[in-house]
């Protein structure tokens, strides 16, 4: 494992142009579950039935008692050493921008500078009624939340059913196809269109280091260097490498 730590920082350090992508793995060390692995959220509400646009409309008080769940866990969640690593890269010029599939803003508290929001923030809230838009912290303790026109609110965050939005569905492939060296960190990469990033990375010649506790669909199939552990860990690896690296010059 040393050895393609060693690699991965090099390939980093030697790049101008890296990206990062990340998911839900990078902040189940803040507390906060993943969808897919044994004992995420999808084992405990159906995505069907919980987080299509559809269902929203349906029936948003049912939806609220998902998003409230969720809600529990972002207040209570703060950035872990895989967020503030990442911010550590772009502080140091080495990573350009974070493409994240997460809606918890822990990169953001994590000291990143430049986030693109590929399924939105749910740090913000809109009414599908009247568009009027709102802080999180605005409708503090109101469950399900309500806007001025009586309507419950939706977080602004890409249910199933909904599009990507276009300046980051935009900025992001303007990105992959551009960037040296892609780090996937925490994602299973089983949601479209996010699992095109490191596709359009890998055909732009770019080197792949992925980030996982276990093997993906991406591992064998696209990835160079593969790092398997926790990504708080192994960032904290990574950046002990790049940092040393750095100074020596
Ligand atoms: N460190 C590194 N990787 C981890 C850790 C960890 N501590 N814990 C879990 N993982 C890995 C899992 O092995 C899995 O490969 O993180 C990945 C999480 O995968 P998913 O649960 O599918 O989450 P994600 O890839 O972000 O899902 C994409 O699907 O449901 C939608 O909108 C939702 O943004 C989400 C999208």
């Amino acid at each position: 494992m040393q050895e393609r730590i060693t690699r991965a920082a090099q390939v980093i350090c030697q790049s101008k142009r890296t990206l990062a992508l990340t998911g839900a793995g990078i902040s189940v060390e803040s507390g906060i579950p993943d969808f897919r692995s044994r004992g995420g959220l999808w084992e405990r509400f159906d995505p069907i039935e919980y987080a299509t646009i559809e269902a929203f409309q349906a029936d948003p008080k049912k939806v609220w008692q998902m998003l409230e769940e969720v809600s529990v866990l972002l207040d209570q969640a703060r950035p872990n050493p895989a967020h503030t690593g990442l911010a550590r890269l772009q502080e140091m010029g080495l990573l350009q921008a974070i493409i994240t599939q997460n809606i918890d803003n822990l990169h953001q508290e994590g000291g990143a500078s430049r986030v693109i929001e590929y399924h939105g923030n749910a740090k913000t809230l809109f009414c599908l009624g009247c568009n009027q838009r709102y802080n999180a912290n605005e409708i503090e303790g109101q469950r399900p939340p309500k806007c001025d026109c009586g309507k419950i609110l939706k977080p602004n965050v890409v249910f199933f059913g909904e599009p990507i939005p276009r300046k980051a569905l935009q900025e992001s492939y303007d990105l992959a196809s551009n960037c040296g060296v892609l780090l996937v960190l925490g994602t299973s990469g089983e949601v479209a269109p996010a699992n095109t990033i490191p596709q359009t990375a890998k055909m732009a010649g770019a080197t792949v280091i992925e980030i996982n506790v276990e093997p993906t669909v991406l591992t064998n199939y696209l990835t160079d260097i593969f790092l398997q552990g926790k990504a708080s860990e192994v960032m904290t690896q990574l950046m002990e490498e790049v940092e040393t690296m750095v100074a020596q010059g």
